[in-house]
């Protein structure tokens, strides 16, 4: 039995709208499944669950109900155990620190927690590897996935001192970039976590902002992470839902993959 994963779903997609505007971001395709689908798959192959929460919001939020119900739908991976799937509900669209608290009753305050952003593509043996290192640890501090992006003002980006260790985590940076490594979407905390995420207050853009919970467990010296070796993707815009779509037709059927490659090319 592994541990429990959070996943977070609530917000409202405004960086893919209009289509947002009918339908719940995380139900939107990424090839031929729905996005949310990516991190439960990876999650459940990387030994997390069968036990998940989903944390649903914002306007579509009963969509996602309607979908996967108890858990019964969805893909079970070969060998996975059948996921066991609740939810609970996010009022506002307050941020992920905010939708954490949403789903702390569920969890207890004693109890570690694997948590993965809805919108997140990543290659299960990353989080196989980063969860083994949690998992020596005694399930103790956090543990945090950095990769590199095209896109790190998009992102939170981690900060070293000289002598390579993480100091800090700059949630969009705006000026000169503090290194080459964006933090992923993949967060594993131990029981602490619930405390110091009620403590939180919100950032000047009205959220209770993950980044400074990462920050705290960093200021205390109680953070680690793996360096990811496989593609990510946030498929949360536009660009981000194409690229995760094309990785999964690549590795679904890399023969189609390399038709679609040859039509794209525009050459006959
Ligand atoms: O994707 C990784 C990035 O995710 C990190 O690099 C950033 O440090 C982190 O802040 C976050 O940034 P985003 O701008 O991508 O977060 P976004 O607002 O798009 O929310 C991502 C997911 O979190 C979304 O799919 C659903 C969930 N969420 C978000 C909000 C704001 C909620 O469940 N409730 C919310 O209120």
């Amino acid at each position: 039995m592994g541990e429990k994963a959070l996943i977070l779903a609530g917000g409202l997609g405004t960086r893919l709208l209009p289509l947002t505007k009918v339908t719940n971001k995380h139900l939107l395709p990424v090839f031929e499944r729905p996005m949310i689908e990516g991190i439960i798959t990876c999650f459940l192959t990387a030994g997390i669950g069968p036990e998940i929460r989903i944390v649903v919001g914002g306007p579509h939020f009963d969509q996602l109900l309607r979908v996967y119900g108890d858990g019964s739908d969805l893909p079970v991976p070969p060998g996975c155990p059948k996921p066991r799937v609740t939810y609970s509900f996010q009022k506002d669209e307050d941020g992920i620190g905010a939708a954490m608290l949403c789903g702390m009753d569920h969890f207890g305050e004693g109890s570690p927690v694997i948590v993965g952003l809805g919108d997140n593509e990543a290659d299960k043996r990353d989080v196989k590897r980063g969860l083994a290192t949690f998992r020596l640890r005694g399930s103790t501090g956090c543990h945090l996935f950095l990769t590199k992006s095209l896109h790190p003002r998009e992102l939170g980006v981690a900060r070293f001192d000289k002598n390579k260790n993480l100091v800090e985590i700059v949630e969009k940076p705006k000026g000169r970039l503090p290194s080459s490594f964006t933090v992923s979407g993949i967060y594993m905390y131990d029981a602490e976590v619930w405390n110091r995420v009620k403590r939180l207050k919100k950032s000047g853009r009205g959220e209770i902002e993950i980044t400074d919970l990462n920050n705290e467990y960093i200021k205390r010296g109680e953070a680690t992470y793996t360096i990811m070796r496989y593609p990510w993707v946030d498929a949360g815009t536009a660009y981000g839902r194409e690229l995760a779509s094309m990785r999964r037709l690549r590795a679904l059927d890399p023969k189609l993959y390399r038709q679609l490659l040859r039509e794209l090319s525009e050459t006959k």
